[in-house]
């Protein structure tokens, strides 16, 4: 008889077993414990497929440190561009605790098929953009994150308690500069609007699709990665920022938007998931710009990594055979 390569073997009931009772117990599983290969498998795409994100981040505010309008928003920017990096190295490290090399991991993305939050492949026209995409993309961050801070995979989890505390200042910066433009002359006030008018329905996209078409989202939910499901989660994301937008006289570009008494939710109107398949699928405004540049990045790093790996070595060497 032969085996399918593509059916993994049978996991072993009594470790199965074990594995889901500690999950009851909401115990954390760390990187030597047993786990089940299609959680390994889940928590790698997810995990690399946030590191990715938080690295091509980078990319669309990066854009406007130069052109920051005083030395103060440039400061903040570039500390939160920085911050952004390191968001992604340290979900790297974590990735890597799977038994994956972060090499790899990076080849799957650059050259593979490895995807990154469908977000970053926006432009970011005007200044206003960076307000928004602190205020609303970070914002939407924070809502995902915090409750991955409470993720199974301890590795994981750890990092999403550090990586929060620095996204809300991301998120408070972003809402600042808002208010900022919206109180200031009706230039400022209509970039600012112009601004949330893009960025919003992609920011409710950044929580993937609603339950029913969201294929990994069941085993997600069954091994506690994912607490929330991504409408639930999309929902406590437009209850905060309703009122937010109101306080600074902004308003959310949705005719459907209205407040449902029963549920004391803001309910929203439909997403354009056409638009989201064609982001995710490659076709976005910015992806063949994002992967260019990160590409280009990789490349001319690779005398670094090199120059890195031979000092390692040279280090590694028994005392006195180094010339
Ligand atoms: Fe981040
Ligand atoms: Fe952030």
């Amino acid at each position: 008889m032969t085996t399918d390569p593509k059916t993994p073997a049978p996991e072993d009931p009594a470790k199965m077993a074990e594995f889901d009772t500690r999950l009851a117990r909401d115990e954390t599983i760390e990187p030597k414990d047993w786990m089940p290969e299609k959680y390994r498998k889940q928590l790698t795409r997810m995990m690399s497929q946030h590191a990715h994100s938080e690295v091509v981040g980078m990319l669309p505010e990066g854009n406007w440190i130069t052109r920051a309008p005083s030395l103060r928003r440039k400061m903040v920017l570039l500390a939160k561009v920085q911050d952004e990096g390191g968001h992604g190295l340290y979900i790297y490290c974590g990735a890597e605790t799977l038994g994956i090399d972060r090499a790899e991991l990076i080849d799957q993305y650059l050259y593979g098929t490895a995807k990154y939050s469908s977000i970053f492949n926006y432009p970011t026209l005007a200044w206003a953009d960076i307000g928004v995409i602190g205020w609303l993309v970070d914002g939407a961050a924070i809502v995902n994150q915090t409750m991955l801070a409470r993720a199974s995979y301890g590795p994981y989890a750890r990092a999403m308690i550090r990586i929060c505390k620095e996204e809300n200042f991301h998120k408070r910066q972003g809402y600042e500069l808002c208010a900022t433009l919206a109180r200031g002359t009706p230039a400022q006030r209509a970039m600012v609007q112009d601004a949330v008018n893009r960025w919003w329905w992609p920011s409710l996209m950044m929580f993937g699709p609603h339950d029913g078409d969201s294929p990994n989202s069941g085993d997600l939910l069954k091994w506690k990665v994912k607490l929330k499901s991504n409408d639930d989660l999309r929902q406590r994301f437009v209850n905060l920022t309703v009122p937010q937008a109101k306080a600074i006289e902004i308003t959310l570009p949705d005719p459907d938007l209205r407040y449902d008494e029963a549920s004391g939710n803001w309910l929203i109107g439909p997403i354009d998931w056409a638009e989201f398949k064609q982001v995710i699928s490659g076709n976005g405004p910015c992806n063949h710009e994002r992967l260019a540049a990160r590409r280009a990045a990789h490349e001319e790093g690779r005398w670094v990594r090199e120059a890195a790996a031979a000092y390692a070595a040279k280090r590694s060497e028994p005392a006195g055979q180094a010339a």
